[in-house]
């Protein structure tokens, strides 16, 4: 029999970073990788809206919509007994004002069955983040390298390296902190600025490309599974070769149906 787990909270989460325990997080977008990934140990599972690349294969976050979210979010939530789910939300769904912000993160957590939504956005944000919190709604930020601003940014560019960056992030982080988030991803920083971060606030730190100081790190699950094998990340570490292992199986398959080998005799009913 197995026993059922105790499901993590945003308080267990805070704590791991006082009991110096790392935290794995990594993102899923439906309920067998969801379940996957709970069986496995996953401390905090994001609906991440890199869903619009690796799922809708478009460019770049933008399109994700928020109904989008909450479709994947909402089957995730069928394969999880123990993680932390949380909610990303896209692109133009927070931005606008608290009150939209609100509203849609009370809909992730309402219709898309998460426990807790991420936002990116610093300094700028936190009033938002303080109204999402004041009203029962956990939220992790996500400061650094933000995706959403890509046409800002012109590109996926490295944030921090010069000394009034790196002044501006720290200042985002406290922000965030002293708003209410319960945790921050660190994205895309040189790692001492990471590690200087991770000191100074009281909330876990989850990095990724970020260097190995933070108090936990996520990366997107078909990277980490080698899926997206288009893409090619210095700081992604892949544990398998799924995309060429699927390539290779679905080539066998079709070879075995043209022999005229499949479906045999015993994968046939009478
Ligand atoms: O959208 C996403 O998957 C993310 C993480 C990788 C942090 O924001």
């Amino acid at each position: 029999m197995t026993s059922k787990k105790e499901p993590i909270t945003v308080n267990k989460i805070k704590a791991m970073k006082r009991h110096g325990e790392k935290i794995v997080a990594l993102t899923a977008y439906d309920a067998t990788f969801a379940r996957l990934e709970d069986e496995a140990g996953i401390d905090i599972i994001l609906v991440g809206d890199s869903l619009g690349m690796v799922i809708q294969g478009h460019k770049n976050t933008i399109p994700v919509t928020i109904e989008d979210i909450i479709y994947h979010s909402r089957a995730c939530a069928n394969g999880i007994q123990r993680a932390l789910l949380v909610a990303d939300m896209p692109f133009m769904s927070y931005q606008a004002s608290a009150e939209q912000a609100m509203i849609n993160a009370g809909r992730c957590l309402k219709e898309g069955n998460a426990d807790a939504v991420k936002v990116e956005g610093g300094e700028a944000l936190a009033e938002t983040v303080r109204r999402m919190v004041n009203i029962g709604i956990p939220v992790m930020g996500h400061i650094g390298m933000q995706p959403q601003m890509v046409n800002v940014y012109g590109g996926y560019k490295i944030q921090g390296r010069k000394s009034q960056q790196a002044k501006a992030i720290i200042r985002d982080a406290e922000a965030i902190q002293d708003a209410g988030a319960f945790a921050i991803v660190l994205e895309k920083i040189p790692r001492d600025l990471a590690a200087d971060i991770t000191k100074r606030l009281k909330i876990p730190t989850i990095g990724i490309a970020a260097g190995p100081d933070c108090d936990g790190q996520i990366l997107v699950n078909y990277d980490l599974f080698g899926l997206a094998d288009q893409f090619n990340f210095k700081f992604v570490r892949r544990y398998l070769k799924l995309a060429s292992d699927i390539r290779d199986a679905v080539t066998k398959w079709g070879d075995d149906i043209r022999a005229g080998d499949f479906p045999k005799d015993e994968e046939s009913f009478e």
